[in-house]
């Protein structure tokens, strides 16, 4: 009997070294040591075995058991083991591998601009007020000066809305809105989108601009070049050339458009600046008197000026933008360069 249990037990111990999973060890242990497992129901031979050699076979049996018992937990303890370092070299991270970062958002340069410029205003006294995009036909010409018959009013410029409102096409509507409230002394600065029929290389159907307007006593054409200049030389930089060239708006009397020394060829002469030398910066010029009768403004006692510019031009000439359109498609790579 003691040599079937040896053999029993050489057995399990070749099947044990075979079971390579934790469900084969599982089997072995079921075979030999489970409820009507072949070791476990081997100590029942113990009938047939000789008085005298009893005591051995079931402490032999006892033993065989304990042992193969043991050697399967350690079986199954290497498994897990095996497992568990499997995994940890699966989800192991190489902590050598650059990381990703964060990539932050960028200012539009329209929007830099934007606020570059009502800072500089801001600390020349200004206060900034925006007006509605959708304006009255009022507003946005008849107001300022703009007759019935005016070309800026031709259906080809102006989205219209109704027979009596407007997509605004300038922010100039803002000094009307803004002196109808208030009296004068008035300082501000009135940033935002603006809308034409016009679309090229060079025109989109919305741009922005920024509209200023100065009412006082006593101000003269002196203070608008002041201003002007000290504004344009903080944009561009202090050794900016300007020119100021008589121009008309119905709004403004005396008008002048302000130029600057092409920044791109330095006024020798290239194709952003037509080979003039110069650069069309903004429109400006001394309230009209019309527009302040309009408004209920003493024109006797009060005068003013006002200008207006292009956000999206500044940038071009300023980051030395080619084409109006990248402002409009949104590619962050390109808005990620200011
Ligand atoms: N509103 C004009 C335009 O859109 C720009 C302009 C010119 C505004 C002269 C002004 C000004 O305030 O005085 O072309």
């Amino acid at each position: 009997m003691i040599t079937k249990l040896q053999q029993l037990e050489e057995e399990a111990q070749v099947e044990l070294a075979a079971a390579q999973t934790e469900d084969a060890i599982q089997t072995v242990r079921t075979k030999y040591l489970g409820r009507k497992g072949l070791l476990t129901g081997f100590l029942r031979n113990i009938v047939s075995v000789p008085e005298e050699e009893k005591p051995l076979f079931g402490k032999r049996c006892n033993e065989a058991k304990e042992k193969l018992s043991a050697q399967i937990d350690a079986a199954l303890a290497r498994s897990a083991g095996g497992k568990k370092l499997a995994s940890l070299r699966r989800e192991a991270i190489d902590v050598t591998l650059p990381g990703r970062g964060i990539r932050a958002g960028r200012l539009h340069p329209v929007i830099r601009i934007r606020r570059e410029i009502c800072d500089i205003f801001t600390a020349f006294g200004f206060s900034i007020v925006e007006g509605p995009e959708i304006e009255l036909d009022y507003y946005n010409f008849e107001a300022l000066n703009i007759p019935k018959d005016h070309p800026a009013r031709d259906m080809q410029d102006t989205f219209y809305v109704d027979e009596n409102i407007v997509l605004r096409t300038h922010t100039s509507p803002v000094q009307v809105r803004v002196m109808e409230k208030i009296k004068p002394p008035v300082r501000i600065l009135s940033p935002g989108r603006v809308y034409r029929r016009d679309s090229d290389v060079s025109h989109t159907p919305m741009f922005h601009q920024i509209e200023g307007l100065l009412v006082d006593e006593g101000v003269t054409f002196g203070d608008l070049k002041g201003i002007l200049t000290a504004f344009l030389k903080r944009v561009f930089g202090e050794d900016t050339t300007l020119r100021f060239r008589p121009s008309f708006f119905p709004f403004t009397e005396p008008s002048a458009e302000v130029d600057i020394r092409c920044v791109i060829c330095a006024g020798r002469g290239c194709r952003v600046c037509g080979q003039s030398g110069w650069l069309e910066i903004l429109g400006s010029g001394m309230v009209d008197p019309a527009v302040f009768e309009n408004v209920g403004y003493d024109s006797e006692k009060y005068t003013g000026f006002a200008f207006g510019l292009g956000l999206e031009r500044i940038a071009m000439l300023k980051y030395g933008v080619s084409d109006l359109r990248l402002f409009f498609e949104n590619d962050s790579r390109f808005i990620r360069q200011f």
